[in-house]
């Protein structure tokens, strides 16, 4: 028998164990300074980013937050939920410094060797609140999306200063804390105009009764038209807060199937809605797809926060936007089955939200 030679790594079971199992993630591979992207990286030709398709005059609105308690700041923020799903803000209260940390904690913990890494895999972790991983839902995806991220779920203080990894812990909680207030004042306002007027102790639980956040990782791209960094999808939290470094690549649906770029700005933060705020509006608000491309000469970074109903939480149409005869779009869903269906399937738009749907 002709001996075995070893090949280098282009078979997709060794790129599969090099990237997911190992923890070497697309960073790893990225770094061996490849020239071409793997098989299993090729996205099929229509969830390529077709350059015809973005629109560089558009922008998603910008709001400066300064003056908060100004009505009309209250009514760029709702008008922005409604018409677009997707704004910046400035000026928002969270420190320049808590950003500046978050992100250098973000490049802290992906510059850490494979061998650290890999223990908060998801067969190796402490904790089932700290993920560690490439892409979105490898099991699921005929394409994987080029992207690392460590996943923490924030359960209390104490839990993630146990388990979380220690190069990053403290920044991702003072980042988290230092939201915290422009996160409830967003949904204050957001309610108002649902004649929702007070966030009591069962609508915070519904709105913000949990919180996720990612530090993603997309290293340089051999061939980034070719692939994704994350694939068209709108987030399943009530609100979604990313701080994005200064690369770019965030793209946002616009109308007639084109797509907007969110521009980095120095200090803002991104909001988005998602899927739950949309259902528990009765559709006033809108989540809305978005994506990431690939980027073939810069590595980037994002963190989101993801606010959430409480798992256990059953979502539905809040009954106050029932109560002039409209019918409800949605039905009433546990929220951890949403989350569940939505990791199931690999990234596919907006059709998520089908699951709720009447
Ligand atoms: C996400 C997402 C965008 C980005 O993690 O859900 O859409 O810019 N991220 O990383
Ligand atoms: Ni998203």
């Amino acid at each position: 028998m002709a001996p075995t030679i070893a090949t280098p790594i282009t078979d997709s079971a060794d790129i599969a164990n090099f990237v997911i199992s190992k923890g070497n993630g697309v960073k790893g591979l990225s770094e061996m300074g490849l020239e071409c992207l793997p098989q299993r990286f090729i996205q099929p030709l229509e969830e390529r980013i077709s350059f015809s398709n973005i629109m560089p005059q558009e922008s998603i609105p910008i709001i400066d937050m300064s003056n908060w308690n100004d009505p009309k700041v209250a009514e760029s923020i709702c008008d922005a939920a409604e018409t677009w799903g997707f704004f910046q803000i400035i000026n928002h209260g969270v420190s320049i410094e808590a950003l500046e940390n978050v992100k250098d904690a973000t490049h802290l913990f992906f510059g850490l060797p494979a061998e650290d890494k890999k223990k908060f895999l998801k067969e190796n972790s402490p904790s089932r609140n700290v993920r560690f991983g490439t892409s979105f839902s490898p099991k699921a995806e005929k394409a994987l999306e080029w992207k690392d991220y460590l996943s923490l779920f924030y359960v209390s203080e104490d839990e993630a200063s146990a388990s979380w990894p220690s190069v990053c812990k403290d920044q991702v909680l003072e980042y988290m804390k230092s939201s915290e207030v422009v996160i409830k004042r967003l949904l204050e306002v957001l309610m108002k105009r649902l004649n929702v007027n007070e966030i009591d102790e069962m609508k915070e639980s519904l709105l913000m009764g949990s919180k996720r956040i990612n530090l993603n990782y997309y290293p340089i791209c051999p061939n980034p038209e070719l692939t994704v960094g994350v694939g068209r999808h709108s987030d399943v939290s009530t609100l979604t807060i990313l701080l994005q470094d200064e690369i770019g690549g965030l793209y946002v649906r616009g109308k007639n199937d084109s797509w907007i770029h969110v521009p980095p700005i120095s200090g803002s933060l991104v909001i988005n809605v998602g899927d739950a705020l949309q259902i528990m509006s009765n559709g006033r608000y809108k989540s809305i797809e978005h994506r990431v491309l690939a980027n073939g000469s810069q590595n980037r970074i994002s963190v989101p926060i993801f606010v959430n109903p409480k798992p256990y939480e059953i979502i539905g149409p809040f009954p106050e936007m029932l109560t002039g005869g409209e019918k409800a779009a949605y039905r009433q869903v546990l929220y951890s089955d949403y989350v569940k269906h939505f990791f199931g399937k690999a990234h596919d738009g907006k059709n998520t939200v089908e699951f709720a749907k009447i």
